[in-house]
């Protein structure tokens, strides 16, 4: 990971609909992130428009606050080219949203600032978060747990990162 001097770690977490998984992402790693004491930007997209604008869904908002994160203030947005220009680190909930990802970012696309969220958690052979979107309540904290652990991995990254 690349990172220009003098600024604090940025990092997107991306999915397709930017309503289930990224913002549950972006609510974890920043309360991790401010637990650790590590200064950073970090944000939530979607690869899909429909959303823009929405709040979190209500499941996500329930499963983020059974576990103490308020993300009800976040809205949806859609991931844009540029953003490879300001974040270090693209951080994508599942393959097809990565490949969705790199249409998108078309000549801005970084392979070196795009991953897997589930890269960061070791010995898995899980790729993809799964989608709890079409799914009933149990999906939540499911995902929860998974995007929990991986960020909790991520902080570990980022703060050795820092310190450099
Ligand atoms: P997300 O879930 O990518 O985790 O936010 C979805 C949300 C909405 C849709 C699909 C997935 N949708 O088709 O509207």
């Amino acid at each position: 990971m690349q990172k220009s001097n003098n600024k604090q770690v940025s990092v997107l977490m991306v999915c397709l609909g930017n309503i289930c998984r990224s913002p549950l992402a972006e609510g974890i790693l920043k309360q991790k992130l401010g637990t650790a004491g590590i200064a950073a930007k970090v944000d939530s997209a979607g690869t899909g428009d429909w959303h823009i604008g929405s709040a979190p869904h209500p499941d996500s908002q329930k499963v983020a606050k059974l576990n103490g994160i308020n993300i009800s203030d976040q809205r949806a947005r859609q991931l844009q080219p540029t953003d490879f220009e300001h974040y270090d680190l693209i951080v994508f909930m599942d393959r097809e949203n990565k490949k969705d990802g790199k249409k998108i970012a078309g000549t801005y696309w970084q392979e070196g600032k795009a991953r897997l969220l589930l890269d960061s958690i070791p010995h898995t052979n899980l790729q993809d978060v799964p989608d709890p979107y079409f799914g009933g309540w149990d999906g939540f904290p499911i995902v929860y747990q998974l995007i929990d652990e991986a960020c909790e991995a991520l902080v570990e990254e980022l703060s050795a990162f820092e310190s450099r």
